[in-house]
Order: C-alpha cells, then sequence, then structure tokens
C-alpha cells in the first residue's frame, strides 16, 4: 500500500496545527451545510485523517447512521478511533487503505453509501482522479458526494498566496490539483460554495442513473 509520508509521526500532532480553527473548519461546516444528511444516512469519508468530519457528521446521521472511515496511514486512523472511543460513536468504522487502489469490495458492508466525502484529502493523491471515481462509484444511485479542497486564494484574498501555499506544501496537497472540477461532468445538481477567499472550494452533487448505468 502506498503510504502518505507526511501523515506518520505527526498525526497526534495534527489537529493543533493544521489551522483547523482560523481556517479549514470553514470548508467542514459549508459541506456539511450542502449535504444536509437525513438521520440514518450511510457515509464513506475518504482520507478521514483523525476523523475532524466526524462530530458534524454524526449530529445528521445519529446512531442509526454510520460512518466509514478510509486512510492510508494507520497513525492517522489510531487518532480517528480514539476521537471515537472517547465520543462513545460505535457507528464507526476504519479501514487502512489506499484510496487510489480500492474497490467498493474494500469498504465493508455499508457500501454502496448514501453519500460520501473527502475534505483536503484528494489533492495529496496521486492520482487523484482514481480516488474521485472510486468514491463516487461507492456511492449509490441518488446518494450525494462532497469534495473541499484548496485552490490559490482569490481576488483580494489573493495576498494570503504565499501563506496558502506554504500551508499546502507543508501538508503535500498539490495546490494546483482542483480535484472539483472533475465533479461537474460526473455528478448532477452540483452545488458550489467558496469560503477564506476562495482558498477553500466544495461542491457537493448527487449520483445520477446515467453515471451507474457507465460504472455498472
Ligand atoms: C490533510 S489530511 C486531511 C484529513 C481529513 N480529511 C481532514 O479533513 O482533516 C490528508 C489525509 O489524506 C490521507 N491520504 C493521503 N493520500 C492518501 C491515499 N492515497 N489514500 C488514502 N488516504 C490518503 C493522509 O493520510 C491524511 O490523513
Amino acid at each position: 500500500m502506498k503510504r502518505p509520508t507526511k501523515y506518520t509521526t505527526s498525526a497526534s500532532l495534527y489537529d493543533v496545527i493544521s489551522f483547523e480553527w482560523p481556517v479549514y473548519r470553514a470548508g467542514r461546516e459549508a459541506a456539511f451545510e450542502l449535504l444536509n444528511l437525513p438521520a440514518g444516512s450511510h457515509v464513506l469519508d475518504l482520507g478521514c485523517g483523525t476523523g475532524l468530519n466526524f462530530a458534524g457528521l454524526q449530529r445528521m446521521i445519529g446512531t442509526t447512521g454510520s460512518i466509514t472511515g478510509v486512510d492510508a496511514s494507520p497513525q492517522m486512523l489510531e487518532q480517528a478511533r480514539r476521537r471515537a472511543d472517547r465520543a462513545g460513536w460505535t457507528n464507526v468504522t476504519l479501514i487502512a487503505t489506499d484510496a487510489t487502489a480500492m474497490t467498493s469490495a474494500d469498504l465493508g458492508e455499508q457500501a454502496p453509501f448514501d453519500a460520501a466525502l473527502s475534505t483536503y484529502a484528494l489533492s495529496l493523491m496521486t492520482p487523484w482522479r482514481t480516488a474521485l471515481d472510486a468514491m463516487i462509484a461507492a456511492t449509490r444511485v441518488g446518494g450525494v458526494v462532497a469534495v473541499v479542497d484548496m485552490q490559490r486564494p482569490v481576488g483580494r484574498a489573493a495576498v494570503w498566496t504565499p501563506l496558502a501555499k506554504l500551508a499546502c506544501r507543508l501538508g503535500g496537497s498539490d495546490i494546483e490539483a482542483h480535484p472539483w472540477t472533475a465533479m461537474t461532468p460526473l455528478l448532477q445538481d452540483l452545488s458550489t460554495r467558496a469560503v477564506r477567499g476562495g482558498h477553500i472550494q466544495v461542491r457537493v452533487g448527487t449520483v445520477s442513473p446515467r453515471l451507474a448505468e457507465r460504472n455498472p
């Protein structure tokens, strides 16, 4: 399995060094709002890291839903497991696998999912397109797919570009990857949000029957 080198020894520090509160939390909150999942939803969190999406997802899905978190780093998954155990979330399954090489068969009994999301993770993956395709393939027809990722800030916020580039370089992500751009022909009813001066891009779309016909 291809292991990301950045997310091993730093895993226990990730939550405090990742600019979560001042910057990146805003992207997750925007995605949760657009996803607006009903209670009982089964959700795939691709590149889930330490599980920073879990609390927001749990608020929507409740105890009858579930979260399947996938990550290539066992150390990040260890932090995610601790988070789930501390909160008493028994509906969280964690799977150590490379998202660019996984199939639905690797994803446990909840696949195909009602929803899939990937936050700040696709732009780290090579090739990210394979992981995005796998994420969509693992979502049922009518289910929703959300991507939150980064680009250079725009407009007046462009002054923050050096800082944004540094944050992406330190995190190992490619700020020019723009993985959400590939969602337009693949999903229907696409919703768009941009936060933090356009640095954070959010897209949420629905898996259409037409797409499912192409990927049975
Ligand atoms: C910047 S962190 C984001 C974590 C989490 N999604 C969040 O929003 O905080 C990127 C995560 O992607 C994971 N990752 C990178 N490449 C991966 C791959 N090929 N397959 C699965 N996970 C991968 C890393 O281990 C890391 O946990």
